[in-house]
């Protein structure tokens, strides 16, 4: 099956190179406007077969939609990264343009495919492309939600010093660094609560660290992250592909779940076969609703801006 990332950038060519070493998929198609870029990428990358051991076919394209042709699943990472001191919101201006294009040509020559948005401001993109593509709402996911929990866990375990296997814990909201919710209290290390061994001080870190995990990162690159960006893609194209219905948090089309309606946000879903195959609503204290609450407010201002 065909798997198709727009966007030979560093998180697109990541995303492809995860997916490719997890050897899942038969062909992934990468597409880019810059002239032999994306064809470049995926000769590098095909030169790595032999050596990191996977049969994933890789092929790029410069904007021929056509090579896109039935793929299952299609990820947008087009558009322009953040640069340090940047938030996402400002990006606005110029990705909006961009996704609604691509997700338009996507769909055009793969009707069933499930779109992966990963282009920021996510939130407010996944909700023009359901708003552009009039898509089933599960066939559109925005990937936020698995990569700030990535970030959490690794902030988890630094502060619990153990390795990030011991750990679990989801991050919901915005993929904003205001607008997420790093679910602290749930969080555990082996079933036992964090909170059992991590002060409320320690805690409030955590969280803290984690909601401005991008931003971070953008100060210490000078623009925005890939690898885990990249995996945290793959980990949804591959539950996807292998119908493995794992849980991640997304950002999904809301319809009265936690309250909200008319916005994408993330919260926990299970990604299979059919893409979103169910919202997961748990249980929010009401310090934690409250949070959510003033996350989708946030996420709704930057939807306003697309008009
Ligand atoms: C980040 C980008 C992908 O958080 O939004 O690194």
């Amino acid at each position: 099956m065909k798997i198709t990332v727009v966007g030979a950038g560093a998180v697109g060519a990541s995303c492809a190179e995860y997916i490719a070493i997890k050897d899942f998929a038969s062909e992934v198609v990468l597409l880019d406007i810059k002239e032999g870029f994306a064809e470049g990428k995926a000769m590098d990358l095909m030169q790595t077969a032999t050596l990191n051991g996977f049969d994933t076919t890789i092929t790029g394209t410069t904007g021929d939609y056509s090579k896109t042709k039935d793929s299952e699943v299609a990820v947008i990472t087009s558009g322009i990264p953040r640069k340090p001191g940047m938030t996402r919101e400002e990006l606005i201006g110029i990705n909006a343009g961009i996704v609604k294009d691509v997700a338009t040509q996507l769909v055009k020559h793969s009707p069933n495919v499930t779109i992966i948005v990963v282009s920021n401001p996510m939130d407010t993109m996944t909700y023009l492309a359901h708003k552009e593509l009039g898509l089933p709402k599960n066939k559109i996911i925005g990937m936020g939600g698995a990569l700030d929990s990535a970030r959490f866990k690794y902030r988890l375990s630094e502060a619990l010093a153990c390795p990030g296997s011991d750990v679990d814990g989801m991050v919901i909201g915005g993929h904003s660094d205001t607008g997420m919710l790093p679910l602290t209290r749930l969080a555990t290390r082996n079933s036992v609560r964090v909170t059992e061994f991590l002060s409320e001080e320690r805690l409030t870190q955590v969280a803290e660290d984690t909601k401005v995990g991008g931003a971070t990162l953008t100060k210490l690159l000078g623009t925005s992250a890939w690898y885990a960006p990249g995996a945290a893609v793959s980990s949804l194209v591959q539950s996807i592909v292998c119908d493995q219905k794992k849980m991640f948090p997304c950002s999904t089309l809301l319809e009265g779940e936690y309250g909200l309606n008319d916005l994408c946000i993330g919260v926990p879903v299970i990604i299979g076969k059919n893409g979103i195959e169910k919202i997961v609503e748990i249980d929010l204290n009401d310090e934690e609703k409250a949070k959510l609450k003033e996350s989708a407010e946030a996420v709704k201002k930057t939807n306003g801006l697309l008009e």
